[in-house]
């Protein structure tokens, strides 16, 4: 087991002029005032500044439990990162009461929007499925490994990976990541924050998080890509979208989304199946990395491990 160690505040502290600082009525006046309703990626207020540079503003909800330190935390370090596949913030409003997070504009939306949606699965072929998990891996890996100091996002989920024009994908809301040091791999908190089906049972239950929770919810993406479910809770138990052991008996076209099985590719579907599958794995050391990933996606007749029985999780 590694070292936990625990530490609730984020090692930044709060410089008004480290990032970009945008005007709440240049905002408003943007996006016609839509953000003021809508907190949901789909319906964040899009516009265009004066100078014509398009925009997407989400706006924190006084209910959510995002506060001002997250806040910080994502702009400022987050307004440094730049990466293919992670999309880029441009900077905050901070406002009396308001708190705004201006990010760059993608007019594709997010990848649940095609996943789960009926007319709009069609429009993801497999080579795209693939190709849009090469991305996340890429961007993970990024934040886990190239970026300084590395970086846990704790809220990876279908609608946080959102598509640009040629349906590339890129990881945003970055509101819960959280700052490592340069020794630490894993912490603990004692408030869990996250969504429920891509939290890793570690994560969720007891409050650890560490690279390999990151993992977890990579791999129950990976579910809903290949499946074009949604992951559930229901059955009291979680990650039943992909029967582990029936991939064997040759039960491939009937796990997979119909709409984009595509026989040319059944070893490829296979392999990342089975790499889902490790990534769901109940203990965090039985996970792969996020290199091992990205290794197992891209090598041709990679041998992987077989998967224990994916993670279960009693509901609370
Ligand atoms: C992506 O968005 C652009 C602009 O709204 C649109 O023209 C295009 O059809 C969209 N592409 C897909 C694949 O949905
Ligand atoms: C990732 O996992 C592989 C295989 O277990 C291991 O060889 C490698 O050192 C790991 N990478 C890091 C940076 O931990």
């Amino acid at each position: 087991m590694e070292p936990v160690t625990t530490k609730n505040e984020s090692p930044y502290t709060f410089k008004p002029n480290e990032f970009p600082l945008f005007e709440f009525l240049v905002l408003a006046k943007a996006t016609d005032h839509f953000f003021l309703t809508e907190t949901s990626w789909d319906k964040a207020g899009l516009g265009k500044l004066p100078e014509g540079q398009e925009i997407a503003v989400k706006r924190l909800s006084r209910a959510s439990r995002q506060g001002l330190e997250e806040l910080m935390n994502e702009v400022v370090v987050f307004s440094k990162l730049q990466h293919r596949n992670l999309v880029r913030v441009l900077g905050c409003c901070i406002e009396g009461e308001e708190r705004l997070l201006v990010y760059e504009y993608m007019p594709n939306k997010s990848l649940d929007a095609y996943l789960f949606d009926p007319s709009k699965q069609k429009i993801l072929d497999w080579k795209t499925r693939f190709n849009i998990m090469e991305g996340i891996s890429r961007g993970l890996l990024y934040l886990h490994r190239d970026s300084s100091p590395k970086i846990i996002h704790r809220d990876l989920k279908a609608s946080n990976i959102l598509l640009d024009d040629n349906l590339n994908p890129k990881i945003s809301d970055f509101g819960l990541a959280r700052v490592f040091e340069a020794n630490e791999d894993a912490a603990e908190t004692r408030r869990v924050v996250g969504t429920y089906g891509y939290m890793s049972p570690g994560y969720a239950m007891e409050g650890y998080f560490s690279e390999k929770s990151d993992v977890f919810s990579l791999g129950v993406i990976f579910q809903e890509i290949i499946s074009g479910r949604r992951n559930s809770y229901k059955e009291e138990n979680i990650l039943n979208l992909l029967p582990y052991n029936l991939w064997n008996d040759g039960e491939a076209a009937s796990l997979v989304n119909p709409t984009f099985f595509d026989e040319c590719f059944e070893k490829e579907i296979a392999k990342c199946v089975q790499i889902g599958l490790l990534c769901v794995q109940e203990l965090p050391n039985d996970r792969p990395n996020v290199s091992n990933v990205i290794w197992m996606l891209t090598t041709e007749n990679a041998n992987l491990p077989e998967a224990k029985q994916p993670a279960f999780i009693a509901r609370r």
